[in-house]
């Protein structure tokens, strides 16, 4: 992923809004940054591996900071074509400084083009596969920026979300996108444009989404919208709920910190108006009856995929319908049947993973019914599906998901009710408190950090981590070893704990702490008897276990706590130390 961010209009000090914008997108690219602008007449380009604070840093020292502009784009990379480097970072420019471009995704047929572009005498500075955009732009332009950039995308293949200016045309921003997200946001004397609607929250909460195959043409003043041959599509603005203060850190250290300090919140408002004593209201299923429903499928790619997991094994438990989970990059290159009465179900925070959103597109190809858990409103997969159920989370900025994996639970879990009262008469009563008292008992956890810190500070220096868990707790173990992995660099792996004298017990000594996902419950003295094989190897046993247990201190050198629950609501509480 990479971050675009822009702004046309009246003038104002460019730089800080490109930083700030820049900063917001970090998440989706911090290898290198760079930010273009108008600058008495000419584009001024300034860039540099690295993060976008020293990309600041270079712009202090060239005095730019307060420079006045009417125009303006920056990037934020996450190299995928060369490798980060000053010469590599976007945007990237013609020779002669007449066209900038920046570029997020990838050109599938980047080497042809630029075998091409070369023999027609341009040469390249950048190991990227966007520096052959600017060059198609150069070629194709005849006094008409618009007609170049439609000329050049009909070449293109892969998918890209592209912001292109020109110093021939500095009353304008063209923007097209195809396969990565790109949102138009709508002020007064301005137009702002980026990969999210984040970095202009503060400035407008009016936006456009662009959908795939369109151009936007932006001006001070207007955004015109075509498709590639050039004919005018209607757009309508979207009513933006998110506020600047939800996207910002709050004083916390990292966006994460404050992601996870807000889970029982969010679940709080992942429930809110849709549980009560009663009963369920999901309105947004009432055209989904569960008797239609033979077979479903849920899609999705990491943190997203094992909420999936959870939501599998709770659906064909309370409901009893066969449910399939599948990575979507797996699914969207296989050949698989589907039935009339299949539904697929898609989860996603941010709406736009590319192999989510081509795996919803092929069941809706073959007539397949589409229901979508999402956090982001207006994001592709939201409009695409059928149905829409909002995670509610707020703006997850941490790139690894955290608060939208328990809202994605709450929903999966008001789901499988729902569907488990229609079809089995489920009395809900008991869940539905037990599902209430959730928010306060993340709460709980997360009011003792210090235990966890002190866990982490003694296990932090191994290197390898084996999490095991069964049933209910195995999805949690494998979402345990992802968070590790990808926050810690430490290299964890999880396996269904019965699985494990399979191959994996090979590994165990002490040097591989097991992590050991085990809260009271039907498969509790199953997983122990695993325990006490890796105990037998004299693996560190590191338990998440509910209060009270006595018995796992007996095989555990260290335990996480999570308070009693209903075994069912037990996962979701178990995610939270991990
Ligand atoms: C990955 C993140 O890149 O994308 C995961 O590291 C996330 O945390 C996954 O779950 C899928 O994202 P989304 O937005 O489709 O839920």
């Amino acid at each position: 992923m990479c971050g675009i961010v822009g702004y046309i209009g009246e003038k104002i000090e460019i730089v800080p809004f490109l930083i700030g914008g820049l900063r917001d997108l970090e998440y989706r690219g911090y290898d290198s940054a760079g930010v273009v602008f108008l600058d008495d007449g000419r584009l001024n380009v300034v860039k540099t591996e690295g993060k976008v604070n020293r990309l600041l840093k270079k712009l202090q020292d060239r005095g730019l900071t307060h420079k006045k502009s009417t125009l303006g784009m920056g990037h934020t990379r996450w190299a995928t074509h060369g490798a980060p480097s000053d010469d590599n970072a976007h945007p990237l420019t013609d020779s002669s400084m007449d066209f900038a471009v920046v570029h997020n995704g990838i050109i599938e047929n980047h080497v042809e083009l630029r075998r091409e572009l070369q023999s027609d005498g341009y040469s390249f500075v950048s190991d990227t596969d966007t520096e052959v955009i600017v060059y198609l732009v150069k070629k194709y332009y005849r006094d008409n920026l618009l007609d170049a950039v439609r000329q050049a995308v009909k070449r293109l293949s892969g998918a890209f979300a592209v912001g292109i200016v020109s110093r021939f045309e500095l009353d304008k921003v063209i923007l097209v996108r195809q396969g990565s997200p790109l949102v138009v946001g709508i002020g007064s004397g301005a137009m702002y444009f980026a990969s999210d609607v984040n970095p202009f929250l503060t400035y407008t909460d009016e936006a456009v989404f662009l959908e795939e195959g369109q151009i936007a043409v932006l001006t001070s003043r207007s955004v015109e919208v075509m498709d590639y041959d050039g004919s005018i599509v209607e757009w309508e603005s979207m009513h933006i709920e998110w506020t600047p203060e939800m996207a910002s850190k709050g004083g916390f250290e990292h966006y994460m910190l404050k992601e996870i300090e807000e889970e029982g919140k969010v679940v709080r408002e992942t429930l809110e108006g849709r549980v009560n004593l009663d009963g369920i209201s999901l309105p947004e299923l009432s055209g989904a009856s569960i008797e239609q429903i033979g077979r479903l499928f849920i899609v999705a790619c990491g943190t997203s995929y094992y909420a999936g997991m959870l939501g599998k094994y709770l659906i064909e438990e309370l409901v009893g319908i066969p449910v399939e989970v599948e990575v979507a990059s797996e699914l969207r290159y296989r050949r698989f049947p589907v039935y009339p009465n299949d539904m697929a179900m898609f989860i996603s925070q941010s709406g736009e993973t590319a192999d989510t959103l081509a795996s919803l597109r092929l069941f809706k190809d073959r007539g397949i019914k589409t229901v979508s858990l999402v956090n982001v409103r207006g994001s592709t997969i939201d409009r695409e599906s059928d149905v829409t159920l909002y995670l509610r989370a707020g703006p997850e900025i941490g790139v690894a998901s955290t608060k939208a994996f328990v809202a994605q639970l709450a929903l999966l879990y008001l789901i499988a009710f729902q569907w488990a009262k229609e079809r089995n008469a489920l009395d809900i009563r008991e869940y539905a408190s037990g599902l209430l008292k959730l928010p306060y008992q993340i709460e709980e956890i997360l009011s003792d950090k210090e235990a966890i810190k002190r866990l982490a500070e003694k296990y932090y220096s191994f290197r390898n981590f084996l999490y095991l868990g069964r049933g209910f707790y195995y999805p949690i173990a494998m979402e345990g070893a992802l968070k590790l992995k990808e926050i810690s660099y430490i290299h964890a792996e999880a396996y269904p704990a019965g699985e494990m004298k399979h191959g994996p017990i090979a590994l165990i000594d002490e040097q591989m702490p097991v992590v050991a996902v085990i809260p009271r419950g039907y498969i509790y003295s199953k997983t122990l008897s695993n325990l006490e094989e890796t105990r037998a190897r004299r693996a560190p046993i590191v338990a998440v276990a509910t209060t009270g247990d006595s018995d796992i201190v007996r095989y555990t050198n260290d335990v996480m706590w999570i308070p009693r629950s209903m075994e069912i609501f037990a996962p979701m509480l178990c995610i939270v130390p991990l």
